[in-house]
């Protein structure tokens, strides 16, 4: 999604925001640009393409203490120069980057090029720009002027403006799309998510919707959108530059496959009473009455997230024998789903500011339920709307593709069967002691199968120029080969298909040639004896098999092409074992096949739109 950066100091802005649009770039992007308030003039640089394209033309420019930057992910109008941000207003005194859709801005289009406006570009957020300029000009004061604008429109916003003659100010105002200022030392910044700011300062102020801020160098006051001051205290930071770093690897993706052993026993980190075979969760205290008298759960996300939740239904189901639905958010918020009285709505989401899982918080409580939020970053927007919720902690995840949060997910999950299993009265202390003592071996047994990774990467190298394939598993794994599936074609552009391998033969099954390599979540659990015969059912057609298996014998070594042995651990926790090596598997063949894996086409690491 698009990323945005304001200075205001008594530094050089050229390079802040270049270099803030840099630790953007992971969010997904087609075009940058800047604007810099230069002698009571505003320069603007923009580019399609790449923050470095960007880097480029900023040298020849003049330096200036106050600008904005801004990437674009294209919703209206193709990524090209025009239609990059920032935009102007007629008369280049007013300069804008924004974040968001206004939905109703075709009819301020055609008002305001009644009144004279002339527009340059395709893009909603120009409308903005001029709407401004219609009110500046009649009240002189622009936080007014912004104010009024925003009342106009529909639809969601995270902008900063300046001007000009206001060479002292930016204007910034959130709707929809999260914005967070730094505080420095004579300066200020604000940026779309807090990776921007953590090289100049860790205390952060979030904004949330419907407010304004007005930010000078030596100060930063917020306001309602209806003129209301606002006092918030500042945060701190939890994380700082090299966690954001590669650190030595490849790609952020690899890190983060490789932080796992450490973002898992973060996950559990605290949160486990080994002695009552428990868990407990800060989060989740003052609500637990609300879970342990829940008759169902409504567990709501996207994509990966979407998969954890259906590695969550399956253990809360089997384990604490609460009911559990698992909806894709973009249709939980649109189909008037029913929503009982006991039930509870969790939403999970890494990036905390999913559009549509946003959507289905406010329309699980605007249905009277409560929404807990299972989220990785800290003050996102589904985090401040959720009545209660837990933190995963696994740190900025930068790779589009999502995978140690995924794992950490899982751990939480855990965590609140755990909770709802005890504290019901169908989970023994003594099964819970023996859960709790597995979760702590996990990060162990990860360490373990990540150091096999040159399998995965020798597999990867003969299955490079697949077309196609195929991703099976049952049970608790089934989600898992979804998972899996979806690492290799969101980074590889290779198609490829989950599916429940009994499903398999109702249709895909049909597929199966030698080209059509199937791999196969075979692990020695309740499952394992049928998945061995779906194995047969493919080798039986020359498909070529790769089996994620453990406790190996010669009789599955005898029917599959590849192994790639894992640890053992109870079922209901091999989910959080069993993806380690999808996600190697799927970054190795993207590697080879030359894919940019941390940032791949048509990708942004968190869709705040719809
Ligand atoms: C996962 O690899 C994808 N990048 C994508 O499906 C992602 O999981 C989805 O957009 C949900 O994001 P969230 O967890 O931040 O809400």
């Amino acid at each position: 999604m698009c990323g945005i950066v304001g200075y205001i100091g008594e530094r050089d802005a050229r390079g802040i925001l270049v270099e803030g649009l840099k630790m953007l770039e992971y969010r997904g992007y087609d075009s940058a640009g800047i604007a810099l308030l230069v002698d009571h003039h505003i320069d603007i640089l923009k580019t399609p393409g790449k923050v470095s394209k960007l880097d480029a033309m900023v040298g020849d420019s003049q330096p200036a203490s106050i600008g904005i930057g801004h990437t674009r992910w294209a919703t209206h109008g193709e990524p090209n120069e025009v239609n990059a941000h920032p935009h102007k207003d007629c008369s280049g005194n007013i300069a804008i980057i924004h974040n968001g859709i206004i939905e109703n801005y075709l009819a301020l289009k055609i008002k305001l090029a009644s009144m004279g406006h002339r527009f340059e570009s395709q893009t909603d957020t120009e409308v903005l720009a001029h709407l401004i300029e219609e009110f500046y000009r009649h009240q002189g004061n622009l936080e007014i002027a912004v104010r009024t604008a925003l009342k106009e429109i529909d639809g969601t916003f995270g902008v900063v403006v300046m001007a000009s003659d206001q060479p002292d100010i930016l204007i910034a105002a959130r709707r929809g799309s999260p914005l967070v200022i730094g505080l420095g030392d004579s300066e200020n910044l604000i940026a779309s998510d807090a990776s921007a700011l953590v090289k100049h300062t860790r205390k952060v102020v979030y904004l949330q919707d419907n407010e304004i801020a007005l930010l000078t160098k030596d100060s930063v006051s917020l306001k309602s959108l209806d003129d209301k001051l606002i006092e918030r205290e500042a945060e701190q930071l939890t994380f700082d530059v090299e966690q954001i770093e590669k650190g030595g690897y490849a790609h952020f993706m690899l890190k983060e496959i490789h932080e796992q052993p450490e973002t898992v026993l973060n996950a559990m980190r605290g949160r486990l009473l080994e002695g009552e075979g428990v868990s407990k969760m800060g989060g989740l205290q003052d609500v637990a009455d609300n879970i342990f008298n829940a008759k169902r759960f409504v567990i709501t996300a996207c994509g990966t997230s979407w998969h954890a939740a259906l590695v969550g239904k399956y253990i809360i189901e089997q384990c604490a024998r609460i009911p559990v639905e698992v909806d894709y958010a973009s249709e939980f918020r649109y189909r008037d789903a029913v929503l009982l009285e006991n039930d509870i709505v969790w939403a999970i989401s890494q990036s905390g500011e999913t559009a549509d899982t946003l959507a289905a918080v406010r329309e699980a409580r605007k249905k009277g339920a409560p929404a807990y939020g299972i989220v990785n970053v800290v003050g996102s927007t589904i985090a401040r709307e959720s009545n209660a919720g837990v933190y995963i902690h696994a740190g900025p995840e930068i790779g589009v593709a999502s995978t140690k949060a995924f794992t950490s997910q899982l751990v939480v999950l855990n965590l609140i069967n755990l909770l709802v299993a005890r504290g019901k009265g169908v989970l023994s202390a003594d099964k819970g002691r023996e859960i709790v003592a597995e979760m702590q071996r996990l990060p162990e047994k990860i360490k373990q199968i990540l150091d096999t990774a040159g399998n995965m990467e020798r597999i990867a190298e003969e299955f490079k120029d697949s077309k196609n394939f195929m991703y099976l598993g049952r049970g608790v794994n089934f989600p898992v080969a979804l998972e899996g599936a979806l690492k290799l074609k969101e980074i590889s552009y290779i198609h490829a298909e989950g599916y429940p391998a009994a499903e398999m033969k109702h249709g895909p099954i049909a597929l199966i040639d030698q080209n059509m390599p199937a791999v196969f979540i075979a692990l020695r659990d309740s499952t394992y004896d049928k998945v061995l015969s779906n194995i047969q059912e493919v080798r039986a057609r020359r498909g070529r098999v790769i089996a994620v298996a453990n406790e190996v014998d010669d009789h599955l070594r005898g029917m599959v092409d590849y192994i790639i042995e894992i640890p053992k651990t109870l079922e209901m926790l091999s989910p959080i074992l069993s993806v380690i090596p999808l996600q190697l598997l799927a970054y190795y063949i993207a590697v080879k096949r030359g894919c940019n894996v941390d940032q791949p086409r048509n990708l942004a690491k968190s869709v705040t739109v719809e």
